[in-house]
Parts: structure tokens; sequence; C-alpha cells
């Protein structure tokens, strides 16, 4: 069914997210009847610009970004639901000219017989040093006060905080204004059909929870690869870095997702619960720990897959020519409980690398003994399932079968499911499910506080280890291999190594 009647006010529309993901993911779920007819949006920026020349400049867009299927149709009818005003985010008064502009839609609406019922979904698309001025302005006008049944929720996206004393100022900072029920945390990777798939594959069958535990899993891979650099967000990434920028969010969903146990429901509650239970079991790394359990790399200039030559990471714009920041980074992660107790995670993720890949991979524990002579169990691999997040999503088992033939051998073979022949190509941007269920009201796929800040505190000793000793060795891979002979080490120190992974035929080599 269409979500709950409202207004969405996106702050910052006139950036490239409003363009790219925001309004496409609307028009998808206005093609899909799950927009709501009492709808509108209202894009707030300091451009000069008002309602037609908006809509133009999100026009410019919009069949690029929406892709294959694009219906001139669709768009039409959102086209009329987006308005604009000029802001300063900063001055209060302008708050004032929001009020009054928020009625007026309100009152458009009802003259159409479709109200937006005053519920008010606040999209802040802007640097997060914004988030504590934005909200408490609109805290002061009353726009985050909920009354007679109306709802006001407020969506924010990474990053949340830089390390575990920021992300807690942030989350006091919000809490000035709004209780935790109306903040809506946007991690994107847990809008990604593949990665709430991991729940589905788990939990919705009975044959895989026997199996997903230390006594069958021999331990775990997840792999976040791009082959992109850092473009033009240099100036951002200086001060993240891989570590940041990547592992307490996106690589911990992940890992929460593979490594809870099942919830009592779906409801969001249930969910954090089981999450959060994960991420206080994993033992944060010692200072030694960090030495040998994480590692970090920067690239230097290469040649990618497709021959393109590149340059290296310190060449980019706004990049110090010295810079120190890892652009790779590995950590070997362990949990306390009962059902992982002595499975390593092992986690990388890097920014030029060979290419664009994001699996996870579950690496079974060998059969006791090998009783078919003549395989060379050294050849064989070891059974293994990949979850395949991106690109070419789908679901992967590799394991042993007889080879035809007279002797009685063994190689490895693989069963792959491919979303798309089943499912078709669904063109999607990630951030649909996310914008229906915040205006739902449903939180399941969103961060806690205390999510984001568990994800920080996993990593602080890592940030303090690599602040402390700064690298010597940057840059340490070339662009377009798989990062640092180090995170290879990581795995051969326990006797195992990385997946190969063969993709747009690169095979991974580390
Ligand atoms: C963002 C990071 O959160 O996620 C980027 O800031 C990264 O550096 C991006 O490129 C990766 O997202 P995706 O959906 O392309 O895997």
């Amino acid at each position: 069914p269409p979500a709950t009647p409202n207004v969405m006010i996106i702050f910052g529309a006139g950036g490239d997210l409003t363009r790219r993901k925001l309004v496409p993911a609307l028009y998808h779920l206005c093609a899909a009847g799950l927009l709501p007819e009492s709808f509108a949006m209202l894009g707030l920026d300091r451009l000069e610009l008002d309602d037609d020349s908006f809509r133009e400049r999100i026009a410019e867009k919009m069949a690029e970004s929406v892709g294959d299927g694009f219906s001139l149709d669709v768009w039409e009818r959102l086209r009329g639901r987006l308005h604009y005003m000029r802001i300063d985010m900063l001055d209060g008064q302008d708050y004032e000219q929001l009020c009054e502009r928020l009625t007026h839609i309100d009152a458009l609406k009802q003259h159409d017989e479709h109200s937006t019922e005053g519920n008010y979904l606040f999209y802040l698309a802007v640097p997060p040093s914004l988030f504590g001025p934005i909200t408490d302005r609109l805290g002061e006008v009353g726009l985050l006060h909920e009354s007679d049944g109306d709802w006001r929720r407020v969506i924010i996206e990474k990053p949340f905080g830089r390390d575990l004393e920021s992300a807690v100022a942030l989350n006091d900072a919000l809490h000035r204004n709004m209780n935790e029920e109306q903040i809506y945390r946007i991690d994107h990777y847990l809008g990604k059909e593949t990665v709430q798939n991991i729940m589905v594959f788990r939990f919705a069958n009975g044959f895989i929870e026997p199996l997903w535990n230390r006594h069958h899993i021999d331990h775990v891979q997840i792999t976040v690869a791009e082959s992109v650099g850092v473009e033009h967000r240099g100036a951002y990434y200086e001060e993240a870095g891989a570590l940041r920028d990547m592992i307490p969010n996106h690589l911990l969903v992940l890992l929460g997702f593979l490594a809870m146990d099942p919830p009592n429901s779906f409801e969001a509650e249930a969910v954090r619960e089981e999450i959060n239970k994960v991420l206080d079991a994993i033992t944060p790394l010692t200072p030694e720990q960090v030495l040998t359990h994480a590692v970090r790399g920067q690239y230097g200039a290469g040649t990618m897959a497709n021959g393109e030559q590149v340059g290296a990471y310190r060449d980019s714009p706004d990049v110090d020519s010295e810079s120190r920041t890892e652009t790779f980074a590995a950590l070997k992660l362990q949990m306390d409980n009962w059902r992982w107790a002595g499975v390593p995670f092992y986690l990388r993720t890097g920014k030029r690398l060979a290419t664009q890949y994001t699996e996870v991979a579950i690496q079974f524990k060998r059969a006791p003994t090998m009783m078919f002579q003549d395989t060379d169990t050294e050849q064989l691999e070891p059974d293994m399932l990949v979850l395949r997040i991106q690109p070419n999503e789908g679901i992967q088992m590799s394991f042993g079968a007889k080879i035809p033939g007279p002797k009685m051998q063994v190689g490895t073979v693989n069963m792959d499911f491919c979303y798309e022949d089943y499912f078709g190509n669904k063109p999607a941007t990630g951030y649909e499910t996310l914008i229906y269920d915040c205006m739902n009201g449903d939180a399941t796929l969103f961060k806690h506080a205390d999510t984001v800040e568990k994800g920080w505190e996993i990593v602080q000793s890592v940030m303090d280890v690599w602040h402390a000793l700064p690298p010597r060795d940057f840059p340490n891979y070339q662009a377009g291999t798989w990062g640092p002979c180090a995170a290879g080490e990581l795995l051969r120190r326990d006797g195992r190594r990385w997946r190969r992974i063969e993709h747009h035929g690169v095979t991974d080599t580390s």
C-alpha cells in the first residue's frame, strides 16, 4: 500500500544526492504506486531557484539516474509535487518562513482533497556538522514537535561522527530536540536488497541455521572492494580514510546480519537487539593485536583492469602530497560468544582495487577425512558459500563433486543462483525501501544511536594505534591490485587465504 501522507523536506536539495538518488528513489516509489496521493517534496538550499527552475534542474538528470525503463508519464506525475525554497540553514528567521511555506503546501494539498496531515519527513542531505544546528532551529520553531497523531521524522546519513567521542556528542545534539524514535540514521548498505537477503537466506530456510556456527564454519571473509579512487572527495576522505569510511558502518552491517541470532520478529526492536548483541560480543583489539590483526594501505599509481593508467592517492585533488590517510583497511575480528568463539571474521575494503566487488564468503570446515585416494586434497578447495552483494547479485555454493572417469577423483564445482535470472533487473537506488519505511515509521533498517556508538567502539583501538604510529611505507599497493601484501599475510599466518575473486577476468592474487 502507499506510504502514509507526508511532506518530505530535503535540506541540501541542490546537491548531487537529491538528483542522483533521492528524487529517482521517489520516482521508483511513484512508479510502483507506493507514494501517497497526498505527498509533496520541498527542496531547501542556498541556490536562488523557484519551483520551476528547481524542477528543471532535477529533470536534467532524471532519465540518466533512473536508467532503463524511464517513463515520462511517471516523471510528470512526480514533477508537479516538487517544490523549492531558498534558505540559509543557519538563520533562524528562515525557519519561520519554512513553517509558513509548509502550512501553504498543506493547504494546497487540502484543496486537492489530499492532506499531508502535518506529517513531515526532514531529510538532511548536508554535512554532519549541520545536523545539530539544523535540528536545533527546527526544534525552536516547533517543527519537530509531534501532536494529534501527526509525525515528525529526521533522516540523516553517515558519517555519524569520526570516533566514539564525536558520535556520542552528535547523538546528544540530536536528542536535544527529538526522541530516538524520530531519528532515522541511514546506512545505505541496509537498503541493499542483497544485504537484506542475508537475513532472508538465513531465517527463511530451515537448512542453513543448523550449519551456521563454529562447529561447521571455519571462517568468514567480508570483502568490499572498490575500483574507483577518491574522485572529488579528497577533502572528506583525507579526514576519514578507509577504516572510518567503511568499517564501523557498512562492513559491520554485513557482519551483524551474518552473525546475529534469529530475532523474535522482524520488528525494529527485535532486530536491533540481536545486532547489538553481536557488536557487544566482538572483542576489541588490544594495541598489540592491532599490530598483527589490522592492516592499512594506500594506493600508488597503477593500471586498472580496463587498461586505464591512474594516479596515486597522493596526487588526487585536495589530498596532501605526503598524506598518511589509508585507502585500504583489513581487520581480523573475533567474537566471544557460543556461536562464533574461535571463528575469525576477516574484513577488507579499499579504493582502487582490482575490481568493484562486494561479497561475503563463508568457508566451511573440511570433511574430517578424505576417503577418496585419487584426490589431491591440497588441490581441493574447501566448501564455500558466497553471498554476492554487488554486482551480479547472487548466491554461490562451491563443493566437491566426482570428476567423471574411472578414478574416484573429487573436484570443486559451483552451484550458482543469480538474482537477475530469477527476478529480472529491477532498477533501484537503494533508497526506495529506506524512504518508504521511514514514511511508514518502520525503523528496522535504520541505525539506532547505540548501534552507531558500538561500531566506533570496535574500531577505536585501531584508530588510536594507527594515529600514534604513522605509516612509513605508504603508498604500499599499486592501483589495480588487491591491496598491500600484509592483507594476504593476515590470512596466511592462520593457514588461510582470501578467496580468489575472478571478476571481469581479474583474479585475486593477494
Ligand atoms: C560510502 C563511502 O558510504 O559508501 C564511499 O563514503 C563508498 O567512500 C560508498 O564509495 C560505497 O557504497 P557502494 O554502495 O558503492 O558500495
